[in-house]
């Protein structure tokens, strides 16, 4: 018979979690943990990646993508310690071959996710976030891993970029809200904590102000997968995604023959689309220049994206 009452149980967990105040502290984290001396990485990635690897002295080779960035297995070589698997845009990568796995440790990069799974049930895995990438929140990364991690590692104080970001993103709620201050405010005090960040090495905890917005997110994490989901099935309607499943997308994103001419058209409509990402290596592929992505979170509405859609579609016919 089932038992009704007391307190509730709870399953232990099959791995250990950590904290840090960003993604590249996370990175860090397990490179510092580790012996890993050679990694192999996507020919198209944020380039804070190689940074980080560079500067903790890891040799990296670079494997092959397909053109809805799934990983060309033949690429792959065996030598490595370690495999990056990048989520693109929060999603899950197919599961790849478990010969390319055995015996590398698994480096899943979910900036993209608010919730972070074993998507290889990799036997060495080590998965992380960054929850500024997919939210209002300024810090926090939040780790997964069944490896070994030496936490002595975090600082037990706050980044020092924060407080600066804190304060920016404020000036920009009151920039879009009220045009109660100027832009140049925002974007100049974003620009001074992603410098201090830049030069950061120390691996920092999160703030108690950084818990609370994590905590807030979660709990609008269904009502903002809804709003990502509604979206993004309106932009699917005239417009091919480069990834194939939409259920954890966080931008849509699709291929143009001229992306910036497209980006340069939509800012005289008020549509700032982002960069992903600079292309500071040089690394030869199409990814970098070809590629545009739409924000579909819950600041956007159906009629949003429908605005969005048309304006490409004028682009279009008249480009
Ligand atoms: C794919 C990817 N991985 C890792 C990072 C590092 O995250 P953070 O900026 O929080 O350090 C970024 C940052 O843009 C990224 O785009």
């Amino acid at each position: 018979m089932k038992q009704i009452g007391g307190e509730i149980e709870q399953q232990a967990l099959d791995f250990d979690v950590y904290f840090t105040d960003t993604g590249r502290s996370s990175l860090r984290l397990l490179l510092r943990s580790q012996k890993i001396n050679h990694v192999q990485i996507p020919q198209f990635l944020c380039p804070i990646i190689i940074d980080i690897l560079v500067q903790e002295g890891v040799k990296y080779t670079f494997y092959s993508l397909d053109k809805n960035l799934q990983i060309e297995e033949s690429s792959l070589n065996f030598k490595s310690d370690a495999l990056y698997i990048i989520n693109y845009f929060g999603v899950r990568h197919k599961q790849i071959s478990k010969k390319y796995l055995e015996s590398k440790i698994v480096i899943e990069d979910s900036v993209f996710n608010i919730e972070i799974e074993n998507s290889q049930n990799a036997e060495k895995w080590f998965g992380y976030n960054s929850f500024r990438k997919v939210s209002n929140c300024v810090e926090g990364s939040i780790i997964k891993t069944n490896l070994d991690i030496n936490q002595t590692l975090i600082e037990n104080k706050f980044a020092d970029f924060i407080e600066n970001r804190y304060m920016a993103k404020n000036y920009k709620y009151r920039f879009i809200k009220s045009r109660g201050v100027e832009e140049n405010v925002y974007l100049n005090l974003a620009n001074k904590s992603e410098k201090i960040l830049d030069s950061q090495n120390l691996i920092y905890s999160i703030s108690q102000k950084g818990l609370y917005f994590i905590n807030q997110l979660y709990s609008k994490s269904e009502f903002e997968k809804c709003c990502k989901l509604d979206n993004y099935i309106i932009l699917e309607k005239k417009l091919i995604p480069i990834l194939n499943s939409s259920k954890d997308a966080n931008f849509f994103v699709f291929k143009d023959s001229n992306p910036q001419g497209l980006k340069s058209y939509l800012r005289k409509f008020n549509i700032f689309l982002p960069g992903f990402w600079p292309n500071s290596y040089e690394i030869e592929n199409n990814f970098y220049d070809e590629l545009v992505a739409i924000p579909i979170d819950s600041r956007y509405s159906v009629e949003d994206m429908n605005f969005i859609l048309d304006k490409i579609i004028d682009f279009r016919n008249y480009e």
